[in-house]
Parts: structure tokens; sequence; C-alpha cells
């Protein structure tokens, strides 16, 4: 089996349709809203994340965040990953009535749990939300940055792309960096690749969440290649979403030949059915990559994870 890494992958959004159900008879709560015949339902972005914000409002506990990333971690090794990082949002936390540390505490005993169970390491990034706006985003990396963990490694941004300009949070990712955590945040992905040129200019992210939309501009991608600006593809979720009509379509192997890095990326894995183990064979069936580029794929992010180079020397 080819071994795998994963850059881009959010902790709510990786909540098996099993397990919120699960938490929903603990809870009393109907999910008939948002899940039906054990799939989420949705229809566009924006449904989309209001089914993914009414799923997280079922984890409550620090215990509920650790059965979440003990089920995913465990899940995501049997697909043979070797390393993973998780989007981690206290903004979520907080609306559940959690606190931002057992949140992070939950995660972390999660982590540990899957760790000693399979061997897969895992870092966390902090993530603030677009659509909520500067000061929210802003108050998630003060959090960070005043209370480090370590196991949170990165911050980023998710969240509706299509809302605010990216030199409006300037001040929280400078912050962030400021804090020694790596960068990055979601770009081209809704937007256009202007959408891809102001976050770079103006957050000077280390990796893009998506960015594929950079190929609309030739310039754009000679600027990724050059700075080698890492880029978390998730293709199966663009197909989902229907930033591509097909997978034909999708630029992954263009960018990859024009020299910029590209990685395999599952984003949410259980609303846009999809998993790592079926990227990776997205890649083989539709992109033409072999074994060899399989493997290069998990090489190039384990080359640009945020972790320390003890920790990416032995999984190189
Ligand atoms: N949050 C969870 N999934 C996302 C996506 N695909 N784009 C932006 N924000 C997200
Ligand atoms: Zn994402």
């Amino acid at each position: 089996m080819v071994l795998k890494a994963e850059l881009h992958c959010h902790m709510e959004g990786a909540a098996s349709p099993g397990l919120v159900e699960r938490k929903a008879t603990k809870y009393g709560a109907d999910v008939s809203a948002f899940l039906q015949g054990g799939k989420f339902v949705w229809h566009d972005f924006t449904s989309f994340l209001r089914a993914y914000d009414q799923a997280s409002m079922l984890f409550r506990t620090d215990e509920d965040y650790a059965d979440l990333a003990e089920d995913y971690l465990l899940s995501l090794s049997r697909q043979g990953a070797i390393y993973s990082e998780v989007f981690i949002s206290t903004d979520h936390a907080i609306s559940a009535g959690l606190s931002p540390r057992a949140y992070i505490e939950g995660l972390a005993e999660g982590m540990r749990r899957a760790k000693g169970a399979t061997g897969l390491e895992c870092r966390m990034i902090a993530t603030g939300l677009r659509h909520k706006g500067p000061e929210a985003v802003l108050a998630a990396a003060q959090y960070i940055a005043d209370n480090p963990h370590p196991l949170v490694t990165g911050f980023g941004m998710a969240g509706d792309e299509r809302m605010h300009s990216p030199k409006d949070f300037a001040a929280a990712f400078d912050l962030a960096r400021n804090a020694g955590l790596g960068i990055t945040v979601h770009a081209g992905e809704l937007s256009g690749w202007e959408s891809v040129a102001d976050a770079l200019d103006a957050l000077r992210p280390a990796r893009i969440g998506h960015g594929v939309r950079a190929i609309e501009n030739p310039d754009l991608v000679k600027r990724l290649a050059d700075d080698q600006i890492m880029l978390e593809c998730c293709p199966g979720s663009n197909i989902s979403l229907s930033v591509y009509p097909d997978f034909p379509a999708h630029p992954f192997a263009e960018l990859a030949r024009a020299g910029v890095p590209v990685t395999l990326n599952s984003d949410d894995p259980p609303f846009f059915h999809t998993d790592l183990a079926r990227e990776y064979e997205i890649a083989a069936t539709y992109f033409g990559y072999d074994e060899e580029m399989l493997n290069a794929v998990t090489e190039t992010a384990i080359k640009g994870a945020f972790v320390d180079e003890n920790t990416r020397t032995k999984l190189l």
C-alpha cells in the first residue's frame, strides 16, 4: 500500500454519520435536518457549512472530541496514512458550550490514543472562520498565541472565501506567524485566481488550502512554483462542490507539471463521500499517477508539514 500523508482535513468535517448519530442519541437531539439515511444533506457551499455546523454542535465535551479525533485517525491509519494535520476550530467548540482548552485537550487525548494504537503522527492547525469576520479570526489567533500547545503547530483560515478581503485578516496572521505557527489559508476554491494572489500578498502563507484556481493565471502559477507555495488539493471536495465539473477537468496534474508542490487531501470526507485513500485513487485513475508519483506526493506533504525537524526526518 502507498503510504499517505494528509495536510488538509477539518476535524468537525471528519465526523462520520455513525458517530454523529451516536452523539445525537447521547444528547437526545434530532438530526433529520442535516443527516438522512446515513448521509449528510446539503446542496451547495452555504448549506454544506450549515450541515457541518449543525453536526459539530453534537460534540460538547472533551471526551466527545477525543472520540472524534480517535475515530477519524484510526480510520486514516487503516488507509495507510503515516501523518495527519487536522484543522480545528475553537469557534465551533465555544458555540457548543465547550472551552477552547477542554476542546484542544480532548482532541490531543484522541490523538494520543490513535498514535498509541497505530503510530500515526498528528498535529492540529488552529483555524479562524472567514465568514465570522476579522475580529473573530483575530480572537482565534490570539487564543492560540496565548495558549500554545505542543500539538498545535499551525494557524489557518477556512470558511466562506467570498466574504471579506485577505488584508482584513493580516493582523491575525501576523500574530500567529510571530507565535511560531505555520501558516495556511483557504483560497482559490470558491473564488478565482485573484483570491489566491491577494492571500499571498496579505497573509504570506507557506501553504494554500485548495488554491487550484490559481490555474486561471499562468503568472500566478509561476509565482507558486518559484516560491514553492504548497497547495493542499482536495479533488473529491472540489467535484462535490462543483468547483470543476468532473475529475478530468481538475488542474491537479497541470499544476504539478508546472512545478507547484501539490498534495492530496480529503477536506471533509463524509460530507464529500471521500477519504484519503479515495483521493489517492482519484489521482491514479484520472491524473495518471503511478505508485512512484503517489509516493512523491506523500513526500511533498511531509516536507511541507508543520512539524519539528526530528519528526519530519523520521517520517521521510
Ligand atoms: N470548512 C470546511 N470545509 C471547507 C471548505 N471546503 N472550504 C472552506 N471552508 C471549509
Ligand atoms: Zn478545507
